[in-house]
């Protein structure tokens, strides 16, 4: 048990990524707060982990919110005692040129992306203090590495994101406070699949997306979920400050400028991106 009676609280908690984070934390032994702005999910969250025997909570609460923040952290001090780890994984994407951004969406980009990072650090960090130590995750993406077309709010709050936990890992570097990021490249998680499934020809759309990947295929919730794993555990005790890529090797490859983001040339016929940026709303 890699994780054993580490209080774990993880943002986002009600799918994708997030509820596989809870799983695979749970199976090692943590006991996690599930949190997440869907009350439902949240609470689904925790009855899976619940059926397996695992120690779980839930929680609801908007991570933009700095009342709901300090409830989350205070519902794991009251249900838990204390925090070992925080996941700040809740994430809202956008689909639109830095022109063509309307400024709301702008702002809530940030407000999902970056500041529900900052207030979870803000408000787990003085409990971590108190007890010694903790480890922070804060989940990134490659869109805060290298330039997506059409990704302004999303790619330069992920990109915010990887510097707040540098600053936040150099901060706390002596009080036993290890802070990292993960940057996933395009992994298959629900909302992934919602995009694909309003295509005409979803299996098609699929297989289109798959192809700009350099393995031909996207990444599962889990993969990214047991590297947050490691980073969590003692066996990641020298590192922090550090963002983990994990892409399948799509920032690895050569970048076509005509092309909508890192990688080989995106099949013409991948209309993934297109209507998404049509659509004008929110994605990965
Ligand atoms: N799926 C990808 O391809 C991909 C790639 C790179 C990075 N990421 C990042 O991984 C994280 C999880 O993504 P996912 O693919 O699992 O998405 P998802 O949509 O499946 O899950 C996100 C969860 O966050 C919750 N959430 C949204 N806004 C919230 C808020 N204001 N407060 C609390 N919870 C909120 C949603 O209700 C949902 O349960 C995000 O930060 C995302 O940017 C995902």
């Amino acid at each position: 048990m890699r994780l054993q009676d580490r209080v774990t609280i993880i943002t986002g908690a009600g799918s994708g990524i997030g509820r596989a984070m809870a799983s695979i934390f749970a199976q090692e032994g943590a006991r996690v707060l599930a949190v997440d702005v869907d009350e439902g999910a949240a609470a689904e969250t925790r009855r899976l982990l619940a059926e397996r025997g695992q120690e779980a909570a839930s929680y609801t609460a908007d991570v933009r919110l700095t009342d709901d923040v300090r409830g989350m952290i205070t519902t794991a001090m009251e249900h838990f005692g204390h925090i070992d780890i925080l996941c700040n994984n809740a994430g809202i994407g956008s689909t639109q040129s830095v022109a063509e951004t309307p400024e709301d969406v702008w702002e809530n980009v940030f407000a999902v992306n970056v500041r529900g990072c900052y207030l979870g650090c803000k408000y787990a960090i003085p409990h971590m203090l108190a007890a010694g130590g903790g480890v922070i995750i804060n989940m990134a993406s490659v869109g805060g590495m290298v330039g997506l077309k059409n990704r302004a709010a999303y790619s330069a709050a992920k990109g915010a994101i990887i510097s707040l936990t540098r600053s936040v890992a150099i901060n706390y570097v002596q009080q036993q406070i290890r802070c990292t990021c993960i940057c996933p490249g395009t992994v298959d998680s629900p909302w992934v699949q919602r995009l694909l499934d309003e295509a005409p020809d979803p299996a098609a759309e699929r297989a289109a997306l798959q192809a700009r990947q350099p393995m031909g295929r996207l990444g599962l919730p889990e993969e990214i979920a047991k590297a947050a794993l490691y980073l969590a555990s003692d066996d990641a005790a020298f590192i922090t400050g550090t963002s983990l890529v994990i892409d399948g090797g799509l920032t690895a490859a050569w970048t076509d400028p005509g092309g909508d983001g890192p990688g080989p040339a995106q099949p013409a016929s991948c209309g993934y991106e297109q209507r998404l940026h049509q659509a004008g709303g929110t994605s990965m």
